[in-house]
C-alpha cells in the first residue's frame, strides 16, 4: 500500500531483525507520530517531502529513531555523509574545535580556513589556486554565477548570459533556480528576459548537440558570458556524451565563455573520482562543492584561478558565516578521512558491482524499468510509471533500508562511501524484494 508524505497513519510492517537492519513498529512508528504532527505544524508544507521517520542517531551507514527501528542508508541524508554519517574523526574535529573556543570568525583570519583552502586548491586541477568559502551549495553557485557574469561584462556590455541545462538543481536563490529546473518562467519571471538559457539535456530525447542546441534556442556567444552546469545530473545520474562535453568546452574557449562545474551533489568521491568532471577529462574555469565536503556542517566552496575569483573588490564577495571555523575544521577532516581510507577507490570499485548488481534487478523488471545509472555510489532507478517510485521507495523504508523520496518516478541510490558491503547488497536485495512483490 502507498503511503503519502502527508499521511502519518501507521503501515504495519513485518518485523525485521538481521546484522544492519532492525524494524519493530509500524511505519511510521505510533510514537513518532505526535512529534512529526507538531513539526509540520509549525514548518511551510515545504519541508514535509522527506518518509516520515524520526532520526534520532546516524552513525556510518545506519540511521535509527528511538523506538529501536534502524535503517541501513541509501541516502547519505540528501547525498552529503560520504564519509559517513558522525565519523569518529569528524567527531573529533568537530570537538577539538569547539574545545579551542573559536567556533565563530567571519573574514578574520583563522588557521583553520587556510588550511581547508590550501587543500581545496591542492585537490583542484592545476592552476586552479584560489578558492572561497560559503555555507550552502546554492550561495556557492551564485558566487560563481556572478563571476562569471563579471567575466564576461569585461568583455562587452551585452555578455552577460549563462546557459544551463534544463531540469538541473542548483539551488534555491533566483538566479540558482533560473539556471536550474524545469522550462518556464520563475517566480514570474521568464528566464530569457534576464538572459538565461536552458539547453535541453545532453545525450537526452531533446538534444541534437551542442552546436544544433544552442541554435534552435537562438543562443549566440557574444550574449552569453558563462555555462554552468552540474558534472552528472542529479537526477538522472548520467554522464553527459563526451562529444558533447569535448565540444561544449572548445566552444566556451573559443568564445571566452567561462564554464561552471557545479560538484556540489556528484563531487568529492561521489561517482568514484574526486571530482565527476574527471570522467570527460576536461577542465572547467570553476568548480562548485558543497553537501559531502564535510559530510555534516554547512560548509561550500567556489574554486578556480586567481584571476576569476579576483574579479571582486575586496568585501564585495563574502559571507558572515563562510569559512565558519568549526564548519572549516569538519571540512578538512572530511577531505583527510577520504584521503586515509581511499573512499574514492573504494566508490568507483564498489560503484562497478553496484552496477552490475542492479543491472541484474532492471532484468528481472524490463517492463517497469525505463533506466538505471550511474557511477561510483551515485546510482539512480527511473520507472516507466512514476508513481510507483515512492512507493518502492516506502516499501523499502518499512522493511529497514532508507533512501528519499523524489516525487519523480524514480530512487536514488547513494549511500555513504563507506557503506560495508554486505549492508549495500543487502539493501539492494531488498530493493529487489520490494520491485517483485509490486511490480509482479
Ligand atoms: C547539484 C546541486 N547543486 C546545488 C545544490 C544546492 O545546495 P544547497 O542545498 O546546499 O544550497 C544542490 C542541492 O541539492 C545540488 O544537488
Amino acid at each position: 500500500m502507498a503511503l503519502h508524505v502527508s499521511d502519518l497513519t501507521p503501515v504495519e510492517a513485518e518485523p525485521v531483525h538481521t546484522r544492519f537492519r532492525r524494524i519493530v513498529t509500524s511505519i511510521p512508528a505510533p510514537q513518532s507520530v505526535e512529534e512529526i504532527r507538531r513539526l509540520r505544524e509549525f514548518e511551510p508544507q515545504s519541508m514535509a517531502g522527506m518518509p516520515p521517520i524520526l532520526w534520532d542517531s546516524a552513525e556510518g551507514f545506519l540511521v535509527r529513531d528511538p523506538y529501536g527501528n534502524q535503517w541501513i542508508d541509501l541516502s547519505s541524508g540528501i547525498v552529503v555523509a560520504n564519509v559517513g554519517h558522525a565519523h569518529p574523526d569528524l567527531l573529533a574535529a568537530i570537538r577539538a574545535q569547539l574545545d579551542a573556543k573559536l567556533i565563530f570568525s567571519y573574514a578574520f583570519a583563522t588557521k583553520v580556513r587556510r588550511e581547508l583552502l590550501q587543500r581545496l586548491v591542492a585537490i583542484a586541477p592545476h592552476g586552479m589556486n584560489k578558492t572561497i568559502l560559503f555555507s550552502s551549495g546554492t550561495e556557492a553557485n551564485e558566487c560563481a554565477l556572478s563571476l562569471m557574469r563579471k567575466h564576461g561584462l569585461q568583455q562587452a556590455p551585452a555578455k552577460l548570459g549563462i546557459v544551463s541545462i534544463e531540469s538541473s538543481y542548483h539551488g534555491r536563490t533566483l538566479s540558482a533556480k533560473l539556471a536550474g529546473g524545469p522550462p518556464g518562467p520563475i517566480d514570474g519571471i521568464s528566464r530569457e528576459s534576464l538572459s538565461q538559457w536552458q539547453l535541453p539535456l545532453p545525450g537526452g530525447p531533446d538534444s541534437r548537440g551542442f552546436d544544433e542546441d544552442l541554435a534552435s534556442r537562438g543562443i549566440v556567444p557574444k550574449a552569453v558570458a558563462g555555462i554552468i552546469l552540474e558534472s552528472m545530473p542529479g537526477w538522472t545520474t548520467t554522464l553527459y556524451p563526451q562529444p558533447y562535453m569535448q565540444r561544449l568546452m572548445q566552444w566556451a574557449a573559443a568564445h571566452n565563455v567561462l564554464v561552471t562545474m557545479d560538484e556540489v551533489q556528484c563531487g568529492i568521491g561521489r561517482t568514484g573520482r574526486m571530482f565527476a568532471f574527471e570522467h570527460y577529462g576536461v577542465v572547467p574555469d570553476l568548480i562548485t562543492c558543497g553537501k559531502g565536503l564535510s559530510s555534516s556542517l554547512p560548509v561550500s566552496a567556489v574554486i578556480g584561478r586567481e584571476a576569476i575569483l579576483n574579479l571582486a573588490s575586496p568585501g564585495d564577495m563574502s559571507s558572515t558565516f563562510g569559512g565558519n571555523p568549526v564548519c572549516a575544521a569538519a571540512a578538512l577532516e572530511c577531505l583527510n578521512i577520504i584521503e586515509r581510507e581511499k573512499l574514492v577507490e573504494r566508490s568507483a570499485r564498489l560503484g562497478e558491482e553496484l552496477g552490475a548488481a542492479l543491472e541484474r534487478l532492471a532484468a528481472r523488471h524490463r517492463v517497469h524499468v525505463k533506466s538505471h545509472n550511474g557511477r561510483g555510489l551515485f546510482y539512480s532507478v527511473h520507472l516507466n510509471n512514476p508513481a510507483i517510485g515512492d512507493e518502492i521507495v516506502m516499501g523499502c523504508i518499512r522493511r529497514g533500508v532508507l533512501m528519499f523520496l523524489t516525487g519523480r518516478g524514480f530512487f536514488k541510490i547513494v549511500p555513504p562511501l563507506t557503506i560495508d558491503r554486505d549492508a549495500l547488497f543487502e539493501a539492494i536485495g531488498v530493493i529487489g524484494e520490494v520491485m517483485d512483490e509490486r511490480l509482479k
